[in-house]
């Protein structure tokens, strides 16, 4: 009885084995190559000047292009601009922006925030499922469906991550937004290996601060793009809203008191949540709290939710009103007062 049962087992795991032998023989890893240089993407090698350079996905495209074809199909297309998606648009751009290009995944914490409902205290920019006229502040009534391509242009723009120039109807400014990129360093090799005017990854850090006495530096010009669909939260301080309320100053460049001080473009979650000091649930984690523990304290308690906040509760504002326009408010024992303003 105790033999059979042995080679019972003993067959059973060669069984498994040969098996998962041949699962993993299906799911070879991902070789990129020059012309396909991550999963779905098609491009071409040289370019217009007759130069090696991998080929962009958006725009920058060359006369040689064959990157329409990653989101275009002749005659097979699922819209009347013969796009390619399951369901709805940002469908199509999340089958390259959920990590299948292992770089630019959305739903991982960036200089852009994060798409990904998974976490505690999440709050986003729902595209895919409201009207752009939803929008907190609106005045213009728009029945279209927020969708990524109402903020981004993927054929390319001269803002920076291919922000639009004209969003919901509105052109909202002459001069381009700027942000801080620099190249990924988790990209270093694939950088150099795609040509002086080829695919480059970068991260960025955020809108680029010029020069203090422009009022037209990109800062503020974030706040006109976002103020685009939130027309009514671009006030100075003392302006009523037409709604009669008052709203702190967003339209300045100065101590960052534009929307990007305060918010994120895409979502927020727990892991990217920050206190007035600015630290993470990971840098308590790494200093001995439990995770439980640093998620207790960096959880938003806010009636209205975590409002795709850079700062957890409303720690951003005692990390301004510390040293601008001090608050009167003494020193408490077990608090840390050491932030700093953002810009
Ligand atoms: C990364 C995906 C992507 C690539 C690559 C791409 N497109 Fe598009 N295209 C779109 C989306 C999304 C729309 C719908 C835009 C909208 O509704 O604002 C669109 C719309 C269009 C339209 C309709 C008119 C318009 O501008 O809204 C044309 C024409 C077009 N694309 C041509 C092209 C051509 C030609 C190429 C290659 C040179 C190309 N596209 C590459 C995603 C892409
Ligand atoms: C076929 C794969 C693919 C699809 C589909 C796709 N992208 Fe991309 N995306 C890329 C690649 C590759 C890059 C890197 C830069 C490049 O090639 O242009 C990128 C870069 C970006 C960037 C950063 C651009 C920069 O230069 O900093 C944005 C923003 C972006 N994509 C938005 C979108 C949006 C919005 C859609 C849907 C309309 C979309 N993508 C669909 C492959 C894709
Ligand atoms: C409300 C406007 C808005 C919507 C909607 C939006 N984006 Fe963005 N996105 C931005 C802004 C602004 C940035 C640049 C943020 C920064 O770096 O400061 C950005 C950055 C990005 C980047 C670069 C991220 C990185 O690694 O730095 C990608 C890729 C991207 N968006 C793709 C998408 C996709 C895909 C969707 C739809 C699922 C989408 N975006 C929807 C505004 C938007
Ligand atoms: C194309 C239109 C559009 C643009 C541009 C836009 N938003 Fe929004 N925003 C919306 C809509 C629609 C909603 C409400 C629907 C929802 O729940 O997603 C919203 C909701 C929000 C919310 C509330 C989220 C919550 O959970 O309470 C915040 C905060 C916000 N946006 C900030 C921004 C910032 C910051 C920018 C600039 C980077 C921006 N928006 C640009 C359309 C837009
Ligand atoms: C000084 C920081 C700060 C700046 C600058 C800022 N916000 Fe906010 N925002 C917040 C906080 C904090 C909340 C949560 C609101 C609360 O609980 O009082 C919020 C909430 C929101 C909401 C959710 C609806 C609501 O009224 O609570 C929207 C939409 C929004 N902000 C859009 C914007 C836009 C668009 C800009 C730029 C024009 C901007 N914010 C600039 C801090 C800021
Ligand atoms: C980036 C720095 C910064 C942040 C963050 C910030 N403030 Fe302010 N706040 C200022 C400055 C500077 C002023 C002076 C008024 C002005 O010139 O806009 C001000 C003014 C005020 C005023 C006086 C009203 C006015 O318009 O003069 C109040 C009240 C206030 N802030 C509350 C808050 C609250 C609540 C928050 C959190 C949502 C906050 N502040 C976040 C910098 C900041």
């Amino acid at each position: 009885m105790s033999k059979l049962k042995i080679s019972f087992t003993a067959l059973l795991t060669l069984i498994l084995v040969s098996f998962f032998a041949a699962m993993a023989s299906a799911e070879e890893p991902f070789v990129p190559t020059p012309s396909n240089p991550a999963p779905g993407i098609n491009v071409g090698t040289v370019d217009n000047n007759g130069n090696v350079a991998t080929h962009r996905t958006h725009g920058n495209f060359q006369n040689n292009t064959n990157s329409c074809g990653n989101c275009h199909s002749t005659h097979n297309g699922d819209s009347a601009t013969l796009l390619k998606f399951e369901e709805t648009e940002a469908d199509l751009c999340l089958t390259c922006h959920d990590g299948t290009l292992g770089f630019y995944n959305v739903e991982k914490n960036s200089g852009a925030g994060v798409f990904n409902s998974t976490h505690d205290s999440a709050s986003m920019h729902n595209v895919g499922t409201v009207a752009i006229g939803s929008a907190p502040g609106a005045l213009t009534a728009n029945e279209e469906e927020l969708q990524c391509s109402s903020c981004h242009n993927p054929h390319g723009s001269t803002n920076d991550r291919l922000l639009k120039t004209t969003v919901n109807g509105k052109t909202y400014s002459t001069v381009a937004i700027d942000l801080e990129l620099v190249e990924d360093p988790a990209f270093a090799d694939f950088n150099a290996s795609t040509g002086p005017t080829g695919l480059k990854i970068y991260q960025s850090k955020g809108p680029k601060f010029v020069n203090e006495n422009r009022e037209d530096v990109p800062q503020r010009v974030y706040s006109d793009f976002c103020a685009t669909c939130h027309d009514d939260y671009l006030k100075s301080s003392g302006d009523q809203r037409a709604d009669g309320h008052y709203t702190h100053t967003t339209d300045s460049y100065k101590a960052g008191r534009n929307c990007a001080s305060c918010h994120y473009a895409h979502g927020t979650d727990i892991t990217l949540l920050k206190d007035t000091a600015g630290k993470t649930v990971a840098d308590y984690v790494r200093t001995g709290w439990t995770q439980e523990k640093a998620e207790a304290y960096m959880k938003d308690v806010s009636a209205g939710g975590s409002a795709i906040k850079k700062y957890t509760n409303m720690t951003v504002c005692w990390a301004c009103h510390q040293t601008t326009h001090k608050i009167d408010t003494p020193p408490v024992a077990g608090g840390n007062y050491s932030g700093k303003p953002t810009r």
